[in-house]
């Protein structure tokens, strides 16, 4: 049986665009689930994916609509103050896919495996993953690298699977950095063939991370599963932002492909400093930020004269 949520016609004023030629506005479905994900290409909807890390970023996801909410291992970087992704844990991960899971309702919730939970082959693999599953609620995880047999035996194990390619950060050495991958008619041949496999292989999507375009294109239009992009240009089935460059909150780095829709970062610093003038200046806590006792009248006299 089918477990693909009908897409609902929406009512609303952009129905009215829809008439008017633009693309037909389909709702999303109540709840995402991996097939209504996988078959996004066969209905013509681009997927919207962001990272989240813990619960109320997971919550303002959710909210905000978006399809996936994954939990990337980008986590190492943006929250635990890493230089790179290597070195976060299973567990640590863990731990924040459990946080993301409370503030998941709608959208479908992936977790990344981190370098070393699935480097030694399918075994490992399907166990790390289990955790994800089992443990932090997972409906998905995220691979990075040409691994068919990884994914292979993941889909066989009923774990759905997003494949990696392009800019794996995992391979940051073996790359020699961070560098756009595909340029060139070998490596472009190469990272193609990649994609079939890992398709062929089972994976429900592929996110496709620094790659030229016209190469990100050439590869939607061959697969069946959709890609989802960054860094990749708009050819691709869908697009998926780190939440901190999103939002502003990342401002140390800001890669080319980042657009940010908001200045978080800026935002808090203001909004703490202003709490630190007012803690020195005696204007916070006011009165009616404070709690009084009416069965102590007298006692309560004295706290007029603190407010001045
Ligand atoms: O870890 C991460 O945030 C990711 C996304 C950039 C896709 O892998």
């Amino acid at each position: 049986m089918s477990q693909r949520p009908r897409p609902r016609k929406v009512t609303t004023s952009s129905t009215a665009a829809s008439s008017a030629g633009a693309a037909p506005v389909v709702a999303p479905p109540p709840k995402v689930t991996v097939p209504w994900v996988a078959a996004a290409p066969a209905r013509g909807e681009r997927l919207v994916m962001v990272t989240a890390y813990d619960c109320p970023q997971a919550r303002q996801a959710d909210l905000a609509g978006v399809d996936l909410v994954l939990v990337g291992d980008s986590l190492a970087m943006v929250v635990l103050g890493h230089p790179d992704t290597l070195s976060v844990t299973l567990d640590e991960m863990l731990h924040h896919v459990k946080a993301a899971r409370r503030g998941t309702a709608r959208a479908l919730l992936v977790a990344d495996m981190p370098y070393g939970s699935f480097h030694l082959g399918p075994e490992q693999a399907v166990t790390s993953a289990l955790r994800f599953v089992k443990e932090g609620g997972a409906q998905a995880v995220k691979i990075e690298g040409r691994r068919p047999e990884v994914v292979a035996a993941l889909v066989a194990a009923q774990i759905p699977v997003m494949a990696h390619l392009g800019l794996t950060p995992q391979s940051v050495h073996a790359l020699g950095g961070y560098r756009v991958q595909g340029r060139g008619e070998e490596a472009a041949a190469a990272l193609l063939a990649a994609a079939q496999e890992v398709a062929a292989a089972g994976a429900f999507a592929l996110v496709l991370e620094c790659v030229p375009a016209a190469l990100a294109s050439e590869v939607t239009a061959a697969l069946a599963i959709p890609t989802i992009g960054i860094g990749a240009g708009p050819g691709c089935g869908g697009q998926v932002l780190v939440f901190h460059d999103l939002l502003g909150l990342e401002e140390r780095i800001a890669p080319r492909f980042v657009r940010r829709y908001a200045e978080l970062g800026a935002a808090s610093r203001q909004a703490l400093a202003a709490f630190a003038a007012d803690v020195r200046g005696g204007r916070f806590p006011a009165a009616e930020e404070s709690y009084g006792d009416p069965s102590r009248p007298a006692a309560e006299a004295t706290v007029g004269a603190l407010y001045g």
